[in-house]
């Protein structure tokens, strides 16, 4: 059973619709409707169309005696909130639970998938951003709001997304667990080398595509070992991770873990050179160009991938120009089974984006390109390609 939390926002009218959706996809659907939710919608157009009776209160005998609420926190499959107002995201990243919806909430272990509908200025509002960090940290799921115009006259990012793209991600949750048995070792973010003690050479990388492989990973039943370079993100629960900081660090703990796991995806921007002298004092300002003389680092991938030993290879492919060309070829030299090359010139692409727009290359020659996604569902997609390739050996 699906349980919907219908929260007070004009986009409760999306809400209907994905009742209808997801009733004709199979699913049995108990709505709880917040008192701002009835202010937009009635509970009879929700009851008519799940075939359910509507929950409302939670001090409301008749409810309490046919749904009970600890019952349908118990026999829930999942959790979706949509339309969920900052205001609910609040209340639960605080553990607030005042009304039927955040004391189910509160009693259940089933996924929990929110979808944050509201103003641009309250969604970009720190308090809010802060709390849903907060809550992704203890494992809940967000689908991030769709951009366009707002029902308050607004611009931007706010929308709840298409009510087709909450079921999928609704379908995508239920999946089975079918990365059972895998040892996944995911590699993520940049690395620094340090000049002296205050100065280091990096990259443009967040980790944000590494921690989405790894979050995805564990979701479908993986053990995921992430080894991380320095990141603002917050470790996804689950997953054991290693900080590094420099490529040495990286390769040394890639080497570590590789014999260890089923599959190696090397998300990380791997910094290709280091400065040849470290200065042990600050290097100081002097009035001419000064040079820097740096070395190559070793290629983690490619060392790994002649001790493949039957294990799938993941690369990825940062290019800004030739991208099949260049990613085929860094394909074959590194030995790998796929890679997902992105051309990080393009808009919506690359480095320290929620989004990215990438080209699944394989041993077998598929080119498969894909649109433009978050860097969450690129996850799956390169997670589903990898199943497949498996599957073919
Ligand atoms: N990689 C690695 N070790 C390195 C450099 C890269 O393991 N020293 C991995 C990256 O994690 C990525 C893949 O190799 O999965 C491709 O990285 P990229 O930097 O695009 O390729 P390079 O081979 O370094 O080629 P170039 O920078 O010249 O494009």
């Amino acid at each position: 059973m699906l349980v919907l939390g219908v929260t007070g926002g004009i986009a409760c009218y999306k809400a209907v619709e994905l009742v209808r959706l997801l009733v004709k996809d199979g699913f049995v659907v108990q709505v709880i409707m917040t008192r701002g939710a009835m202010e937009f919608v009635t509970p009879l157009t929700f009851q008519t169309l799940s075939g359910m009776p509507v929950a409302t209160e939670t001090f409301n005998l008749t409810q309490e005696s046919e749904i009970g609420h600890i019952n349908l926190a118990d026999s829930a499959d999942l959790f979706v909130i949509a339309p969920a107002t900052a205001n609910v995201i609040g209340k639960i990243a605080a553990g607030i639970a005042d009304d039927l919806l955040t004391t189910v909430l509160m009693a259940t272990k089933a996924p929990v998938l929110i979808a944050p509908a509201m103003n641009i200025h309250m969604y970009e509002n720190p308090i809010l951003q802060e709390n849903v960090r907060k809550l992704r940290r203890l494992g809940y799921h967000f689908i991030e709001p769709a951009e366009g115009y707002l029902a308050c006259g607004y611009e931007g990012k706010g929308r709840l997304p298409e009510p087709e793209k909450i079921l999928e991600e609704t379908r995508r949750l239920l999946k089975k667990k079918d990365l059972v048995g895998e040892k996944l070792l995911i590699t993520a973010g940049p690395n620094r080398e340090p000049l002296d003690p205050v100065r280091y050479l990096s990259n443009r990388s967040s980790g944000k595509m590494g921690y989405a492989l790894a979050r995805a990973a564990i979701r479908r039943g993986a053990e995921v070992a992430l080894i991380s370079g320095p990141t603002e993100l917050e470790p996804p629960a689950g997953a054991r991770l290693t900080s590094v900081t420099t490529a040495a660090e990286m390769r040394h703990a890639v080497l570590e873990q590789f014999s260890g796991c089923t599959a190696v995806i090397m998300a990380a921007a791997v910094s290709d050179y280091r400065p040849v002298d470290f200065a042990r004092k600050k290097i100081k300002r002097g009035k001419g160009p000064i040079e820097l003389r740096l070395e190559p680092n070793p290629d983690i991938l490619k060392e790994i991938s002649a001790r493949k030993n039957g294990k799938m290879l993941v690369g990825f492919a940062a290019e800004t120009g030739e991208l099949v060309a260049n990613a085929t070829k860094k394909l074959k030299d590194k030995n790998l089974d796929m890679i997902v090359a992105n051309n990080v010139s393009e808009a919506g692409a690359g480095f320290d984006l929620d989004t990215n727009v990438a080209t699944i290359l394989d041993r077998g020659g598929t080119v498969r390109s894909l649109p433009l996604m978050s860097k969450d569902e690129l996850a799956e997609q390169i997670l589903d390609h990898l199943l497949v390739l498996k599957s073919q050996r």
